[in-house]
């Protein structure tokens, strides 16, 4: 309680850092609930970027001049910032990527030189498409075997059924830490133990879990864990790829190009050491930056304040929301972030994200790039809220007499 009192008692003042708050939509204002598919941007983040364009915009590790390495100074402190917020060994361990759908890929296609038609390996039933599809064209280039670990009704993995899955046979383990569609936190420490104990690898795509609550890559012996920097209050277009050096050293790099080598000659090319092998060609420098800038902000307010905030949020609208007639919420783990899927008797979810909509509301309706998990709840999709510690219980007021509203029209 002493934790959500914190960001209660300030929450005007953080949401006067939140500019879009103010904005109006179809002449109301805005209600942001889609904060699983980008949370919004404080004014400290958005100063980062137009001053950075202002003050400082060169080319990084590149120039003798003042402003590139001013400008390389700030991208390579930005790097000790994410090494010492998810307690990797070293800042070598951290590339920056466009985004944890880039960081996947980087990945998998660098397996390509590890796997044969012998190998297996795992995902599950809970992924983004961004975990699943990269795999699968992996599959396709070396034969191996993509076995999936299922869930239960409630939307929470099933561990047994992992365990026997696993054999000598796997190479990687790839889950993510929370369900985006769900919400569902899992118990990602007990699938990397059970993965190391047969010898595979683990990547956690964490995009929906750094903003959430603090990650410690070195206390759970992950091999990769990635995530995006707009699900955290940073821009788009910046994704923090976490490897283990031992890994990042043996996966071939990604790209070539600029800043990636060591020597270029017609005859051969030798690669940088970490982290530029896997930083081909100019990076989103001002993004980096301000990604930053967005990480300091959220440890500003805390994460033990913005988890215990967030659960507070989650509890209140789940007992709004059981209030009105017809609603089913897809995703009851005990465990999970401020993410609510949820569909009303039969009206299609489409519908309802439309119409309040025109109230100012902004939520996610559709597949959420997870389809496997519509398909196991036979639905063609939800509608979907997500807060952010910027969320308030008057938004889920106004959120729940407009669903009772577009329920009865559209009933
Ligand atoms: N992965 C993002 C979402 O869940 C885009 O909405």
């Amino acid at each position: 309680m002493i934790f959500k009192m914190n960001i209660l008692n300030n929450i005007e003042s953080i949401r006067k850092e939140f500019p879009i708050l103010n904005t109006t939509v179809n002449g109301n204002k805005l209600i942001y609930l889609d904060n699983a598919a980008t949370s919004q941007t404080p004014n400290c983040v958005i100063e980062s970027i137009s001053s950075y364009y202002k003050n400082l915009n060169s080319n990084i590790h590149r120039g003798v001049h003042t402003l590139s390495q001013i400008a390389t100074e700030k991208y390579e402190d930005t790097r000790k910032k994410f090494s010492n917020h998810f307690n990797a060994r070293s800042s070598s361990e951290i590339i920056f990527t466009s985004g944890t759908t880039h960081s996947i890929n980087l990945v998998s296609s660098g397996f390509t030189n590890f796997l044969d038609d012998k190998d297996e390996i795992i995902v599950s039933q809970l992924e983004h498409h961004s975990n699943i599809v990269p795999w699968q064209m992996l599959c396709e280039k070396t034969g191996a075997k993509m076995k999936v670990i299922p869930m239960n009704d409630k939307g929470e993995l099933d561990l047994n059924a992992f365990s026997n899955l696993l054999s000598d046979k796997t190479k990687i383990v790839f889950v993510n830490h929370v369900s985006n569609a769900l919400g569902t936190v899992n118990n990602i420490q007990e699938i990397i133990e059970k993965s190391h104990q047969v010898g595979a690898a683990v990547l956690i795509d964490g995009a929906q879990a750094v903003p959430h609550f603090k990650v410690d890559v070195r206390k759970l012996d992950v091999d990769f864990y990635v995530c995006s920097a707009h699900k955290f209050c940073g821009p788009t277009g910046v994704g923090i790829l976490y490897g283990k050096k031992e890994w990042l050293e043996k996966l071939p790099a990604y790209q070539g190009g600029g800043e990636m080598i060591d020597e270029v000659t017609f005859e051969k090319t030798t690669y940088s050491e970490l982290p530029n092998k896997f930083e081909a060609g100019t990076p989103n420098i001002a993004g980096v930056i301000a990604s930053g800038i967005a990480l300091d902000y959220i440890n500003t307010i805390g994460l033990e304040n913005i988890k215990e905030y967030e659960d507070y949020l989650l509890n209140y609208a789940t007992e709004k929301l059981l209030e009105i007639d017809g609603m089913k919420i897809y995703g009851e783990s005990k465990n999970k972030t401020s993410v609510i899927s949820f569909n009303i008797g039969s009206i299609h979810p489409y519908d309802i994200g439309s119409l309040i909509d025109n109230l100012g509301i902004a939520v996610r309706t559709g597949h959420h790039c997870a389809q496997p998990i519509m398909d196991f709840f036979k639905i063609p999709g939800t509608i979907r809220i997500s807060f952010c510690f910027y969320n308030t219980t008057e938004e889920i007021d106004t959120l729940i007499n407009a669903l009772k509203k577009a329920s009865t029209m559209l009933s």
